[in-house]
């Protein structure tokens, strides 16, 4: 009854605030803000490029200072500072040792059962040099693509900084991705390691990594693959081949304990990271490395806040996502952070775990995706309200646009209306925040992710590339280069060139949002406008996943929507045609969000299956998506005149109100 009341007056209250539309920054916090948000902002003045060659030099320790901050001479295949040279992970680590605070921890590891580690500094440089060894042991060198495959356990860190230590790029892939993604994402960037696990633990389970891993590769080898490095974790029967795999912690021992830091060119890859674009084959997106740690380290430090002696930061993401590479790993460390790492699922062991390890480790910086927030708006505020947050002075969230009800759920029950929110916006190819409000000295706005931060130049623009005005909603370009954008599509340079540099020329950069400003220069950012579906804040490909469902014998034709969903943002719905006569079943169902999972991932299987005798297309065999996504979400039909056959609609709008079968998690 309690519980209700306190409830009720929760709705109340938010409904109250919901009137609110910007929320300054809380005093305490603006007198400390280091400088005003304008004389920041102007701060670049006119040479842009010029004032971040200055930043660089300032926040990033060089072997050989760069003179010369972007080259334009074969854009859009901008380069940054590439005169310069540099290791990322002697900025990473070395330097802080150096400076005396190698006994400070990086990491305050918590594994899924309660265990916990802390790795400081000191260690993290010891075990990365060990690790860049026994990489170096097995032929790899500067330039050799490197998966990696791990759970969120210290060593997905130190495979990381060991790779970027011998200038060998990096090729992470997301924990909740199937062997036969792992394996295909290893052929694309034909990598000549993996690093990888002997399990993975989820909610009291352990999965056997190495041995589905096998599999996989067994179906289909990879001759270019000669190294697999299996982490010890869980104990999993892990079957090891001669000659290629080696357990991490035998080649680490058996590797020499130091590794110099040699500089490498500014432009040296350090990673690419497999994105969903709009055709079923993922994109490679490439970064590099001084222009990509200027920006992420510059951006953790200002939109953060960051006061690095007392500073605790929580980043909830995984190290398989650009959050994760950016604001867990390069950008915390390069300030020589300390920071919180969570192996485990937000509701395991309890729905409160994020909250308990806020309170654990004095939590002071928090960073989340919205739709984690609305989880735990599910949940109720009796969780975090059982934990002591009075730590916490800065929240943030990405991903995806936050809906003003999330927001404020945030600022209340999370920040106990006392930190400021910063909504990031930014992409996989972005690298680094772009948009955003700096909370020491600019007014948020629920809903609005903010204005671009100094140095970056986004804008709103028509389909002709022309400004929109204030408030019209129009496509999102970025009109200047950035230090810590994309620099290629692996080994794909012409699809690079297409979708981002074809629909405004060389010089705007096309993001493939949706987007109005207001009148005060707030982006609110509303969403893709291409055929990526963005669930929980993942980016999927529309025609990934129809590829995947067609690959079952069963199927003939498939459509893949995102549809509006309470709790992920969007949600997948597949409409599916079968062979021949037969009939849709439950069962089929099950069977195909299988076939799914073990194509992409868990995370790719269709919410909804919605059988189709039919699809709707154009007399041209195009299929019309929009005509999907009205039926699905209920919405009235709009002109069906220009379909090959009329009465398709009419017949699946009988059949999603006979019944879709919603599916079961
Ligand atoms: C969306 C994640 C609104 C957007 C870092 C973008 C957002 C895509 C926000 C990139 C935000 C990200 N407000 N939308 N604050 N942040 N997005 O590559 O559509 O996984 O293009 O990078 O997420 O997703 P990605």
């Amino acid at each position: 009854m309690a519980e209700n009341t306190a409830a009720h007056d929760l709705e109340v209250e938010l409904g109250r605030l919901l009137d609110q539309e910007r929320f300054p920054p809380p005093e305490a916090f603006a007198a400390a803000a280091r400088v005003s948000g304008s004389e920041l902002h102007d701060a670049p003045g006119e040479d842009v490029p010029a004032w971040w060659l200055a930043q660089s030099k300032e926040i990033l320790d060089w072997a050989k200072e760069p003179t010369r901050a972007v080259d334009e001479s074969s854009k859009p295949f901008y380069q940054w500072f590439a005169d310069g040279e540099l290791n990322v992970s002697h900025n990473c680590l070395d330097r802080h040792v150096i400076a005396g605070n190698g006994e400070r921890v990086a990491f305050h590891w918590r594994g899924e059962e309660g265990e916990e580690r802390d790795v400081t500094y000191a260690e993290l440089l010891a075990d990365t040099q060990r690790m860049a060894n026994a990489l170096k042991a097995r032929g790899i060198t500067a330039g050799d693509v490197v998966g990696i495959f791990l759970p969120m356990i210290p060593e997905a860190v130190v495979a990381m900084l060991a790779c970027a230590r011998i200038g060998a790029p990096h090729n992470v892939v997301f924990g909740g991705f199937s062997p036969a993604s792992v394996r295909e994402r290893m052929e694309f960037s034909d990598a000549k390691a993996l690093i990888t696990v002997d399990g993975a633990r989820r909610k009291g389970k352990t999965a056997p990594i190495k041995q589905a891993l096998d599999a996989a590769l067994d179906a289909e080898p990879l001759p270019a693959l000669g190294t697999i490095l299996v982490v010890r974790h869980t104990g999993d029967e892990a079957p090891m081949r001669e000659g290629r795999d080696l357990w991490a912690d035998e080649a680490m021992a058996a590797a020499g304990a130091e590794c110099p830091a040699e500089p490498l060119p500014a432009e040296q890859p350090l990673f690419i990271l497999y994105s969903s674009g709009s055709t079923a084959k993922p994109k490679g997106i490439l970064h590099t490395s001084a222009g990509y740690l200027t920006q992420v380290a510059w951006t953790f430090r200002e939109v953060f806040d960051l006061e690095v002696e007392s500073d605790v930061y929580f980043c909830t993401a995984d190290i398989g996502w650009v959050t994760g590479h950016s604001y867990m790993v390069y950008g915390p460390l390069a300030n020589g952070a300390t920071s919180v790492m969570y192996e485990g699922a937000p509701d395991y062991p309890h729905k409160g775990i994020w909250w308990e390890l806020c309170e654990r480790y004095g939590v002071t910086l928090f960073y989340t995706a919205p739709t984690a927030i609305r989880a735990c708006m599910k949940w109720g505020p009796e969780h975090p309200r059982s934990f002591d947050l009075s730590r916490l002075r800065l929240l943030g969230t990405v991903g995806e646009p936050i809906n003003p009800k999330a927001w404020l759920w945030y600022h209340k029950v999370i920040g106990g209306e006392r930190c400021p929110i910063v909504d990031t916006w930014w992409q996989t190819e972005t690298g680094a925040i772009m948009v955003t409000t700096l909370p020491g000295a600019q007014d948020a706005k629920p809903g609005a992710a903010g204005t671009p931060l100094p140095g970056i130049a986004v804008a709103v623009v028509d389909q002709e590339g022309e400004a929109c005005a204030a408030g019209t909603q129009g496509l999102l370009a970025i009109t200047q280069p950035w230090p810590s954008m994309l620099r290629n599509l692996y080994r794909d340079p012409d699809r690079y060139e297409q979708t981002y540099w074809s629909k405004f020329g060389p010089d705007a950069y096309f993001v493939g949002d949706a987007a109005r400003e207001d009148e005060e220069g707030y982006f609110s950012v509303v969403g893709r406008v291409d055929d990526v579906i963005n669930v929980s804040g993942h980016r999927l490909s529309t025609a990934e996943v129809e590829s995947a469902i067609v690959s079952h014998p069963k199927v003939a034709e498939a459509a893949v929507i995102g549809q509006a969903d309470e709790d992920t943002g969007q949600a997948i719905a597949a409409f599916v045609t079968l062979e021949g006569d037969m009939d849709g079943t439950d069962e089929l169902i099950a069977e195909l969000r299988e076939h799914v999972a073990q194509h992409i991932g868990k995370l790719a299987r269709p919410k909804r299956i919605i059988w189709s005798d039919d699809l709707p297309k154009t007399r041209s065999g195009k299929i019309m998506r929009r005509l999907l996504r009205d039926v699905a979400e209920g919405r009235a039909l709009g002109d069906v005149t220009t379909l090959r056959d009329p009465e398709v609609m009419a017949r699946l709008e009988a059949q999603i109100k006979s019944g879709a079968v919603p599916a079961e998690d």
